[in-house]
This record gives structure tokens, sequence and C-alpha cells, in this order.
């Protein structure tokens, strides 16, 4: 098992690459399931995945979808929630039935944490599991919010973000103070279970971590590491972020 390794001469070929295989998947299986990601790194394959709904007829109204993560404590029109994030950028502009979309809530109480998270991974079982997943990478090595110290059969849950991660998000929510503190994400044996799935990483503030996460040891520092034992997992990063392999 290894990483299949895409170094891209743009962002852009690497966008419509991701997209490319998403498209050619759903139309294999209309009612394929597609683990979904947030952050500014996925937004071009899903501008490229809107652009193929309106010009090339693709249709999203049987899959479904589950995504990575969301944050605690804010309200769902918060405009830096991931369902906000998800609606802007994706679902508003294809036709995906709302009840076929899944991302955590923002707000679960405290007491409803554990049945909730079984109920999402339940959930993504009932679906036949996910086909295909979309992957960024935090510069703590996260993929989800699976910071430093998740164990590699972890699931999903609440987690406490990491200072790197919220310092990270600061700009978007405007300064520090704002920015939540825990979200809930799937785990990284969630993750593991996808059949395929495609890691984007962009520029150069990526390289050092895409470095670890592909040639480092697999460890739990570096939930991206885990990949490493994946038997479909593809890396697609631009000069950039594979300037330090
Ligand atoms: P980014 O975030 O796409 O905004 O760089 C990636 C992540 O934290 O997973």
């Amino acid at each position: 098992m290894s990483i299949t390794l895409h170094i891209h001469a743009t962002r852009e070929t690497a966008n419509k690459k991701v997209a490319r295989e998403i498209a050619e998947l759903i139309r294999a299986k209309p009612h394929a399931v597609l683990g979904l990601a947030t952050g500014s790194t996925p937004i071009g394959v899903y501008q490229e995945l809107v652009r193929l709904h309106h010009q090339e007829g693709l249709s999203f109204r049987q899959v479904c979808t589950f995504n990575l993560d969301e944050y605690q404590g804010i309200d769902l029109s918060h405009p830096e929630s991931y369902w906000n994030f998800m609606h802007r950028h994706l679902f508003d502009h294809i036709d995906i039935p709302a009840a076929n979309i899944h991302i955590p809530g923002t707000r679960v109480p405290s007491l409803e944490l554990a049945d909730y998270c079984k109920h999402y991974e339940e959930l993504i079982t009932v679906h036949g599991g996910i086909d295909y997943q979309i992957l960024g990478i935090g510069r703590t090595g996260h993929i989800g919010f699976n910071e430093p110290g998740s164990p590699p059969d972890c699931r999903t849950r609440r987690i406490l973000l990491d200072q790197l991660t919220r310092e990270d998000a600061a700009p978007a929510f405007g300064d520090l103070d704002h920015v939540p503190t825990h979200a809930i994400t799937m785990g990284c044996g969630t993750i593991m279970e996808a059949r395929h799935i495609a890691l984007l990483a962009f520029g150069t503030a990526k390289a050092a971590i895409v470095r670890k996460a592909l040639r480092g040891p697999v460890s739990s520092q570096v939930s991206a590491s885990y990949l490493q034992n994946h038997e479909h997992t593809s890396f697609h990063l631009d000069h950039e972020s594979a300037s330090l392999l």
C-alpha cells in the first residue's frame, strides 16, 4: 500500500481531476455516497462539480453526502458554519435533495453527544459506507478535525481544536476569541473506511505537513500519516505543497 501522488501544474488541474473522478463515480453509481470536506482547499472542486451539473447534466438527485466535521457552539446560519459553507459553495447550486445531506449539528448538547455521534456513524453504514472521501489537511496534520493524538481507530466524536487550527481559522472569524474551541469530527477510523480518498493540499504553507504525512512515520501526531495504510488514497498537490518531497 502506498499513497498515489499527483503533482499538478496548477490547482485547476487538480480540481478538475478530482471533480472528474467524482462525476465518473456518480455516473456509474447514481446513489454514490460522498464524504465532503470544508476549508479553502476543496472550493475549486465544488465549483467544478457545479459546472458539471449545469453544463454536462451531472445529477446529484440520488447522491448522499456526509461532511467530515462541524464547529460546536455557533449558529447554523453563522457564515463560518460548515452547514453554511457547504450550501454556499455546493448544495445551493446542484439538485441534491436536502434529505440526502448529512452534516453534524453545531449545537449538540453534551448529554446527547455520544448517541448523536453513534447515530452519525450508523447513518454512514446504513447508506453503504463512503465511496469517495475528499480531504484537506491542516497544518497540524489533521484530517477532518482529528488533531494530534487522535488514535487510528477513533470514531465520530467531539474534539478540542488545536491552538494552531484555531489560529489558522481566526482571520475568517475576525478574531481568535471568536473561533469555536470544539468541533464534532468523523474519526480516523471512520475516514479510513472510505473506499477511495482524495487529499488535496496547495501552497507552501502545507509543504512541511505534506512531507510528514507522506514520508514520515505513521503516527498519531500526524493523523494524515494513517493514510499511508489505506488501499486507495491519492494526494493531489501543486508544486508549492510538493516542494519539500
Ligand atoms: P484549508 O484547511 O483548506 O482552509 O487549508 C484545511 C484543513 O484544515 O483541513
